[in-house]
């Protein structure tokens, strides 16, 4: 049988900081509608008052993607919400479980008493509702010619070609789910070596998750670690062929862009914010 969510608690568990071990955090929190579903600071604070080793990564259109995370250590959204080192499972019943509200609609959807499984399934759930599309992108692809500028036009004829975007960021959600090593970060003492910290494979080191550019222009600052602020400032570090280190993909190098063709690619990037539907990013009221 197929489990329908007909209430809304998946939203509203997404939102409320009960969820979190010190009470203090909530998934938005670190993902905010506002922000194209990451944080402004480029490292979040966690549960406990500290720093987020990596950055928040955007959550839209996850719904396509298997494996979460920079580094693919999550085998799927649910894994994701379950094992997330914010909560744990003591706290998720104790805190959640008190709600008279959700211990109701939780019965109506699951049959039995809150557990950290179904709380995990429902916020998976209404992770996979937050999509975005219909960008100006979109619109010129389906062959309105006025959507999207001369610029940005140009800008999607270099994505393509010259400087080699496409070769990672591919398909219609601009990734190909693969991990690669653009080099960012490598040049620190004691580098996050990204993928390899899950495969162990030599090939692994410094390799992250290509992400989605869908929505780009909504969320700086860019990378796993925040480093970069501006869309010039990434397209200026993919001109200059990313930072060199003995993992480098093969498919980052020089690439001799003019000024006017790192602009283009600015404004090619620009025309890739779309529209989420707007009831998903609106904030619930909590129950007490
Ligand atoms: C304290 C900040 C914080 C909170 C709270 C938080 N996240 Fe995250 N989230 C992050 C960070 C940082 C990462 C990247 C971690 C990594 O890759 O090592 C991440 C990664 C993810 C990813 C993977 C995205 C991708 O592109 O692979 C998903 C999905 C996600 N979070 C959803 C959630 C949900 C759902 C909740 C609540 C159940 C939540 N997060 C709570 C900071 C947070
Ligand atoms: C070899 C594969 C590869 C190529 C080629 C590539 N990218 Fe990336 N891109 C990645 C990976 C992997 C990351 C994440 C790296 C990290 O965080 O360490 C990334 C991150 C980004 C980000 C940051 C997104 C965010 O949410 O933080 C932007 C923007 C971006 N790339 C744009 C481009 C553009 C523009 C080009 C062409 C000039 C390009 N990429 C070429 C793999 C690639």
């Amino acid at each position: 049988m197929r489990r329908s969510f007909p209430t809304i608690i998946p939203k509203k568990f997404f939102w409320d900081k009960r969820w979190s071990a010190s009470g203090t955090v909530a998934c938005v929190s670190c993902h905010e509608p506002g922000h194209g579903w990451t944080d402004p600071q480029q490292f979040s604070t966690n549960f406990a008052g500290k720093p987020t080793p990596r950055r928040a990564p955007t959550i839209i259109n996850r719904l396509f993607s298997d494996l979460q995370l920079w580094t693919g250590l999550r085998a799927s959204l649910e894994e994701q919400a379950l094992k997330d080192s914010n909560r744990t499972d003591e706290k998720v019943v104790e805190h959640l479980g008190s709600v008279p509200t959700y211990q109701q609609e939780f019965r109506k959807v699951f049959g039995r008493e809150l557990d950290p499984d179904g709380v995990a399934k429902a916020i998976a759930a209404y992770v996979r509702t937050i999509a975005s599309g219909n960008s100006p992108y979109d619109r010129y692809r389906a062959g309105d010619n006025s959507a999207m500028s001369a610029e940005a036009q140009r800008g999607l004829a270099i994505f393509e070609s010259k400087a080699l975007c496409v070769r990672c960021h591919a398909g219609f959600n601009f990734t190909d789910e693969g991990y690669r090593n653009i080099g960012v970060g490598m040049d620190k003492d004691n580098p996050d070596l990204g993928r390899h910290t899950v495969t162990k494979k030599e090939e692994d080191k410094g390799a992250f998750k290509t992400p989605t550019l869908r929505d780009v222009a909504k969320r700086g600052p860019y990378m796993h670690d925040g480093s970069q602020k501006t869309l010039q400032e990434v397209v200026a570090f993919y001109n200059q062929g990313g930072h060199k280190n003995p993992w480098l993909s093969s498919d980052v190098k020089p690439l001799k862009l003019t000024d006017q063709e790192q602009k283009d690619l600015v404004a090619f990037l620009n025309s890739l914010s779309g529209e989420i539907d707007p009831e998903v990013g609106k904030p619930p009221t909590l129950p007490k």
